[in-house]
């Protein structure tokens, strides 16, 4: 309020918000055959918003995502929704940065920050140094790219790594030499279950080195892999050779399985942290089409827009996210506020002249009126309680939650209804 900010409430029937989940949807009784969309996000509504001259808007925004779940996930949370106009990214970064620093302290005393201001980093400076795009940085474990060392390396699984253009590269688990034979076991079916082959490993020990790949890294190897890794007596390495993006995504799954048998985190510890320009598409395998990255109205940098013909995946944009501990505590996006990048935007996803009218007829028409450059974004509520209470499941701060398939267990819902509320609805089952 004290920065000028608008609650605005918007309304829960609406149309289909795609922020890449399935949308809930509500039949109507009195348009035969048609039906409203509870709100993914109010994302189009808070842009319409803008474009009306509102200038600074808030709300403590209710979303409906029909989406697999996961610990940090309901079908049903909270988000603090807020745009701004005439905004870079920088200036929601500083608002947003500003407003938690306050608050935390403020609600959690107990609570500490690692760092104000806080760090930020580029998407793909964190899946090289953590593993992720919402990295912990409670702790330190870093990857360390080592394929150098191992250039001329014997051993077939990093020669067939390289040979393929991909990457050796390491993570050094402290004090973890001794580890029995029974948890490095469990430690691989992790990795392979992150999509490694194996896991070699290398003890460093007063004696030598040892572990499943020691027999192959000679000593001048030994040498070069201590001094890069940092590595001592007592540490273990552990590898993942392989393409870089799952080698990056072995490593940042053993990391945090490393942190939490280690104890490596500070509980009370808010690491939080801003990773900025992101991919702008995402090639998806199964559908062989491009898809945006974050929703289909972020804008892209600017100087990328050229590359949207001639190589959409190296297009950057401008989204960011604020990452607290391992999770993605909010998301945002300088918008697109011009027709003609819009329309491209949606081309660019597969919809046709007249799916994009049908859906969006009604931004791209309110582009028209002038609109103001925009951005904003949406942390989400129950996910940072969820922190702030060390609470390990969302679950445990939604009073009257689903399940994990999403059922309310209590109530038993969703449930059948009366056949006479279906035939108003016009709804028949096959
Ligand atoms: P996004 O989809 O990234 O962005 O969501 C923003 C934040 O909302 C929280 N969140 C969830 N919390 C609990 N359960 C869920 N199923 C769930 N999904 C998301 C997360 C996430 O970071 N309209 C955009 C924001 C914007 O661009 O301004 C949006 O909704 O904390």
């Amino acid at each position: 309020m004290k920065q000028g900010f608008i609650e605005i409430e918007t309304p829960i029937m609406f149309k289909a918000t795609p922020e890449g989940a399935r949308d809930y949807l509500v039949p109507s009784r009195v348009y035969p055959g048609q039906f409203y969309a509870l709100p993914q996000s109010p994302q189009q509504l808070k842009q319409l918003l803008m474009v009306a001259g509102m200038d600074k808007y808030f709300q403590i925004a209710r979303c409906f995502r029909d989406e697999d779940l996961r610990g940090d996930r309901q079908p049903e949370f909270t988000q603090l929704d807020l745009e701004m106009s005439y905004v870079h990214r920088d200036d929601v970064l500083a608002l947003v940065e500003g407003l938690f620093t306050e608050m935390i302290p403020a609600v959690t005393p107990h609570k500490k920050l690692l760092s104000s201001p806080w760090p930020k980093f580029s998407y793909r400076e964190v899946l090289e140094r953590f593993g992720s795009d919402k990295p912990d940085l409670r702790f330190g474990m870093e990857l360390v790219d080592v394929s150098d060392v191992f250039a001329k390396s014997e051993f077939k699984v990093f020669q067939s790594a390289l040979a393929a253009g991909g990457v050796i590269k390491c993570i050094v688990a402290p004090k973890s030499a001794d580890m029995s034979r029974k948890e490095v076991d469990a430690l691989t079916e992790v990795a392979k279950s992150l999509g490694a082959k194996g896991m070699p490993t290398v003890a460093i020990t007063a004696e030598g080195v040892k572990g499943s790949a020691a027999k192959f890294v000679t000593a001048e190897e030994a040498e070069a892999l201590k001094s890069k890794t940092g590595a001592g007596v007592g540490d273990l390495i552990v590898f993942a050779s392989d393409a870089r993006a799952v080698a990056n995504k072995v490593l940042g799954g053993l990391r945090l399985w490393f942190r939490d048998k280690l104890d490596l985190a500070d509980k009370d510890m808010m690491a939080f942290a801003w990773v900025v320009d992101f991919p702008f598409f995402a090639f998806n395998e199964e559908t062989q089409a491009w898809e945006s990255e974050h929703h289909p109205f972020t804008m892209p940098k600017m100087e990328d827009l050229p590359k949207f013909d001639t190589d959409p995946g190296a297009v950057l944009s401008d989204a960011y996210d604020m990452v607290c501990n391992g999770y993605e505590t909010a998301s945002g996006s300088i918008r697109i506020h011009r027709r003609d990048i819009q329309m491209k935007m949606f081309q660019m996803l597969g919809l046709s002249e007249e799916d994009i009218q049908a859906k969006f007829g009604h931004m791209l028409e309110a582009f028209e009126y002038g609109a103001p450059p925009h951005g904003g974004m949406a942390p989400g509520i129950d996910r940072l309680v969820m922190l702030l209470a060390d609470e390990p499941n969302i679950r445990e701060v939604i009073a009257f939650p689903k399940n994990q398939t999403g059922r309310d267990v209590m109530a038993d819902a969703p449930s059948a209804v009366e056949p006479k509320q279906l035939k108003e609805l016009h709804i028949k089952f096959e």
